[in-house]
C-alpha cells in the first residue's frame, strides 16, 4: 500500500485513477486548484469506490501549502496529472501555460527534494513525437521536432527538467507516461470527460452532437494520406490508461523510465465516429470541414514496453469506450454541474 499525492487529481484521468488506486488497496491525497474541474468529481469517487479521498484545494504552484501537505504527510509517490492541456488556449496565451505548467512541475519537484519523497509518475503526452519519425511511435522514437504549439512543449520541456532532475538525483524513480488518445469513462456512468465550453478534441465533441447539444461534428479533414483520408490516432479507455498508473507504481525502479500508454491501434475519425453511431443507437451528422492547424496524418503506439516491463496491456475495446463514454454522457448532460 502506497500513500501517493495525486495532483490535478480531480480531473478526467486524476479521478479515473483515484478510482483505481483505490480498489488497489493504495492511499491517494488530492491536490487541485479545481481550474479545470469540480470537486463533485471527488464525491463520485468516493461513491463509485466507497471511499473518501482527502482533498487540499490549492495551486500547486503555491511552495507554501505545498511543503505543509509533504511535511505532514509521509508520500511513498505523486502521480502528477495537474496541468493546463487546451492545445489552442496555449497558443493564444503561452505565458499562461509555460507558468502554470512549468512552475508547477518545478515546485512539486522542490517538494519531492526537500521532504524526501522517492517516487514520481508524470503525464506526458504522444504529442512528444511532434511530427511522427516513424510509425508505430517507440518510447525511441525521436522526439521535440514539429511541435506546434506551447501545450506540446510543456510536455516535451518537463521530460527534458525530469531527466536532468533524476541525472542529479540517482535514487529517485521517475516514470514518464506517454498517454495517447483517452477517450471513455467510467462503466458506472458517474464520472467522465467534462469539457468547459466546446471540447477540443474528437470523442466529447461526437458524444455532445450524439446527445443534441451540438448540431454536427466538423471532420478536420478528408484528405490525408490515411485509408479513409481522415486522421488516424490512438484511442486508448481512460480505465486501462488509470490502471497504468496502478502498474508503474507497482514496478518502481530508479532513474528515467518512459512508456507509451497507447493500444497499439490507429483508428480513423470516421471509424471512430461509426463506433459512437453504434453505442448511441442513431447517427452522428457530421460535415466534412478543412484541416486544423497544426494536426498530422496519423499516430499511433507500440506499447510493447508497458508490456514487458510493467506488465500492462490496454484490455478494452473502443466499442467499450463508446459505450462507457454515451453512458456518461446521457447520464449527465451538464457533466458535473446537476
Ligand atoms: P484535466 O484538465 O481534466 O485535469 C487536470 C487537473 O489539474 C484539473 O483538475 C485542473 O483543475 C488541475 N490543475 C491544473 N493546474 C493546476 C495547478 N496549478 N494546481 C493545481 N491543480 C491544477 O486534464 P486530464 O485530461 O485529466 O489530463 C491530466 C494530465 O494528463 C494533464 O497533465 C494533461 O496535460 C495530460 N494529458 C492529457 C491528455 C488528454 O487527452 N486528456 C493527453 C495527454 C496528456
Ligand atoms: C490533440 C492535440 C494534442 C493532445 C491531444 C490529447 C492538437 C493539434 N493536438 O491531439 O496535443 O495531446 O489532443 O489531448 O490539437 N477531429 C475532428 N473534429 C473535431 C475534433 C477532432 O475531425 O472536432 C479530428 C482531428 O483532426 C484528429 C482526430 O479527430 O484527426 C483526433 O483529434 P483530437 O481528439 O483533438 O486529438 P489529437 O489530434 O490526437
Amino acid at each position: 500500500m502506497a500513500k501517493v499525492l495525486v495532483t490535478g487529481g480531480a480531473g478526467y484521468i486524476g479521478t479515473h485513477t483515484l478510482v483505481e488506486l483505490l480498489a488497489a488497496g493504495h492511499e491517494p491525497i488530492v491536490i487541485d486548484n479545481l481550474v479545470n474541474s469540480s470537486a463533485e468529481s471527488l464525491k463520485r469517487v468516493a461513491k463509485i469506490s466507497g471511499q473518501e479521498v482527502a482533498f487540499y484545494k490549492f495551486d500547486l504552484c503555491d511552495s507554501e501549502k505545498l511543503n505543509d501537505l509533504c511535511g505532514a504527510e509521509n508520500f511513498d509517490a505523486v502521480i502528477h496529472f495537474a496541468g493546463l492541456k487546451a492545445v489552442g488556449e496555449s497558443v493564444a496565451k503561452p505565458l499562461e501555460y509555460y507558468q502554470n505548467n512549468l512552475q508547477s512541475t518545478l515546485t512539486l519537484l522542490a517538494a519531492m527534494e526537500k521532504h524526501h519523497i522517492p517516487s514520481l509518475i508524470f503525464s506526458s503526452s504522444a504529442t512528444v513525437y511532434g511530427d511522427p519519425s516513424e510509425l508505430p511511435l517507440k518510447e525511441t522514437s525521436r522526439v521535440g521536432v514539429g511541435l506546434t504549439n506551447p501545450y506540446g512543449k510543456t510536455k516535451y520541456f518537463i521530460e527534458e527538467i525530469l531527466r536532468d532532475w533524476s541525472a542529479a538525483h540517482p535514487d529517485k524513480q521517475v516514470t514518464i507516461l506517454r498517454y495517447f488518445n483517452p477517450i471513455g469513462a467510467h462503466p458506472s456512468g458517474l464520472i467522465g470527460e467534462d469539457p468547459q465550453g466546446p471540447p477540443n478534441n474528437l470523442m466529447p465533441y461526437v458524444a455532445q452532437v450524439a446527445a443534441g447539444v451540438r448540431p454536427e461534428l466538423t471532420i478536420n479533414g478528408n484528405d490525408y494520406d490515411t485509408p479513409d483520408g481522415t486522421g488516424v490516432r490512438d484511442y486508448i479507455h481512460v480505465v486501462d490508461l488509470a490502471r497504468g498508473h496502478v502498474a508503474a507504481l507497482s514496478n518502481p525502479a530508479t532513474g528515467v523510465r518512459t512508456y507509451n500508454l497507447g493500444t497499439g491501434k490507429g483508428v480513423s475519425v470516421m471509424e471512430a465516429v461509426a463506433a459512437f453511431e453504434k453505442a448511441c443507437g442513431h447517427p452522428i451528422a457530421y460535415k466534412i470541414g478543412p484541416r486544423r492547424a497544426g494536426d498530422i496524418a496519423t499516430c499511433y503506439a507500440s506499447a510493447d514496453l508497458a508490456a514487458a516491463e510493467l506488465g500492462w496491456r490496454a484490455t478494452k475495446t473502443l466499442d467499450e469506450a463508446c459505450q462507457d463514454a454515451w453512458r456518461w454522457q446521457s447520464q449527465n448532460p451538464q457533466g458535473f454541474r446537476q
